[in-house]
């Protein structure tokens, strides 16, 4: 039986990191919302309570019934979580005096705890809170201080329960992922073999048990995650998937005809559609961004829909979601930015049973699942590419015109990147049309042409991004090769901006 670990959100931004160190030491874990604990599921060895916005003495302030878990399991509180268990027993917690946030060092630790083996004083932690504990209930013990937080970590006497005020999923608490090793293993007991070959058994064994003979149809977008879903999805039914690859005029120069070409490679049943047309003809003259997105959004489902039935008994359609989409839209604080769910609407139009058999899985994960299906390295180490495409990149209406300069100006710089080796260290990476013309020299002519900015990020998860700091003269030869070579741009510019405050894409 797999064994599993329950993070329960209080609404961190440092939520996900923790699902993420703890699967990176191959342990399985779900993130759920505070109030939604699976009660009565066997596989479950220990729970984490993560940090939060709120303050415990907030009206607003989200709150849990600890019965559920106390007693059954090992509990680990992080930041709000250990003030939240500490506050419930009667200890007091208030305003820090100075906001404790940033870097800081332990400087009393208790070697003998479980939970502290092998961590030392001096060891620095990061903290991020408001406030703090300042007496800790009857039956709690101080287990750690840093120079600036007494109660720094405590645990309830004779229970497996602690609490800890710094914030060891983060990469400046030295020692956190010991901390963390330490609850997992030493304390809750887990063995450790999540793996992706275990990922790939199990889920074909149960998609192969949950579909039986029934018909699947999945939307592919060229990118990692529905092209993973496909491959695994294959494996289990074979010919009973069915692809649909839509290419709706707004994809990368050749992509089309490429993608399509890897997908039959890889065996995959797929059906390729080029309605480039229709929407080219819905969008023109649209210049606002989310009024783009929903015409490229509906007007996908509507191609994908008529394709879909032409599959007779078509019983399911398949998504390659992924866990920070999962996560993003049970979200208990989150606003939505931009809207990005492309195909959120397919499920209730088309009426079909939805198969997600990625949808617990990181970004990295889902990568790595891709090579122990044995897909190829092109494919599976593919930048992020948005749903509606170039769309969100032509800055202002779109014309084929300028999608036409675009490919051209897009293929020379991701083409130089991979020349350069580059592309690999770049979570994403791509060029924008400006709505902007300025005047230029081409020989003793005179131009007045259109601009270009060339983006490229790093990133784990396009939460937060920044600007790579690309060599100046890769730079200067992909700018010469652009305005050479691509007619109808005569400047090219680096956008220097990082996500936060900017996003990654510009619309
Ligand atoms: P932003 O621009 O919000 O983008 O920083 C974060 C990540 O999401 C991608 N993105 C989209 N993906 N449909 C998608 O499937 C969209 O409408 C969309 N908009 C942005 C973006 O490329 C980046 O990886």
């Amino acid at each position: 039986m797999q064994e599993k670990i329950i993070i329960l959100d209080f609404g961190s931004q440092t939520t996900q990191l923790i699902g993420r160190r703890v699967r990176e030491l191959n342990i399985y874990c779900e993130i759920v919302p505070y109030n939604k604990f699976p009660n009565d599921d066997p596989t479950i060895k220990g729970v984490i309570l993560s940090g939060s916005p709120f303050s415990v003495y907030d009206d607003k302030a989200f709150k849990m019934d600890l019965k559920t878990i106390w007693g059954k399991y090992p509990i680990l509180g992080i930041c709000y979580g250990a003030q939240f268990i500490a506050s419930e027993f009667g200890g007091k917690v208030e305003p820090a005096p100075s906001r404790e946030y940033g870097r800081s060092k332990l400087a009393h630790v208790d070697a003998d705890n479980v939970l502290l083996k092998g961590i030392k004083t001096g060891s620095q932690v990061w903290m991020s809170h408001g406030d703090t504990i300042t007496a800790i209930p009857a039956g709690f013990k101080k287990i750690a201080s840093t120079e600036d937080v007494e109660m720094a970590a405590y645990q309830v006497n004779d229970q497996s329960v602690w609490g800890v005020q710094f914030h060891p999923e983060v990469f400046h608490t030295e020692d956190g992922l010991a901390l963390l090793k330490n609850f997992v293993f030493g304390v809750c007991g887990c063995k450790g073999d999540w793996s992706p070959a275990s990922f790939v058994e199990h889920t074909v064994a149960d998609l192969k048990q949950q579909l039986g003979n029934d018909k699947v149809v999945l939307a592919l977008s060229g990118g990692v995650d529905s092209s993973v879903a496909a491959v695994l999805l294959h494996r289990a039914i074979g010919e009973n998937l069915t692809c649909v690859f839509v290419d709706h005029g707004l994809l990368r120069k050749d992509e089309y005809k490429n993608v399509l070409n890897d997908y039959q490679c890889l065996g995959l049943n797929v059906i390729g559609v080029d309605a480039s047309e229709k929407f080219y003809s819905e969008l023109a003259g649209i210049t606002d961004p989310e009024e783009k997105r929903k015409i490229i959004g509906k007007g996908f489902i509507d191609v994908f829909d008529v394709e879909a039935h032409k599959i007779q008994d078509v019983k399911w359609l398949a998504q390659g979601t992924i866990y920070p989409d999962v996560i993003e839209s049970l979200s208990i604080t989150g606003t939505v930015i931009k809207s990005h769910h492309n195909v959120g609407g397919l499920p209730e139009k088309m009426n079909l049973k939805l198969c997600e058999p990625l949808r617990l899985l990181f970004k990295d994960e889902v990568r790595k699942v891709g090579r122990e299906l044995g897909m190829p390295d092109h494919l599976i180490m593919r930048h992020p590419f948005p749903g509606p495409g170039l769309g969100v990149r032509i800055l202002g209406d779109i014309t084929p015109e300028k999608v036409h300069i675009l490919q051209e100006a897009d293929h020379i710089y991701i083409q130089a990147l991979r020349d350069w080796n580059l592309y690999d260290q770049v979570w994403q990476a791509g060029v924008i049309l400006l709505p902007v013309q300025s005047v230029g020299v081409m020989g003793d002519e005179r131009t007045y042409e259109r601009a270009v900015a060339l983006r490229a990020v790093s990133s784990t998860d396009a939460m937060t991004a920044d600007w790579v700091h690309l060599p100046y003269d890769f730079l200067a030869k992909v700018s010469n090769d652009i305005i050479n070579k691509v007619k109808g741009v005569n400047r090219v510019t680096y956008d220097i901006s990082s996500k936060p405050p900017a996003t990654i894409e510009w619309e």
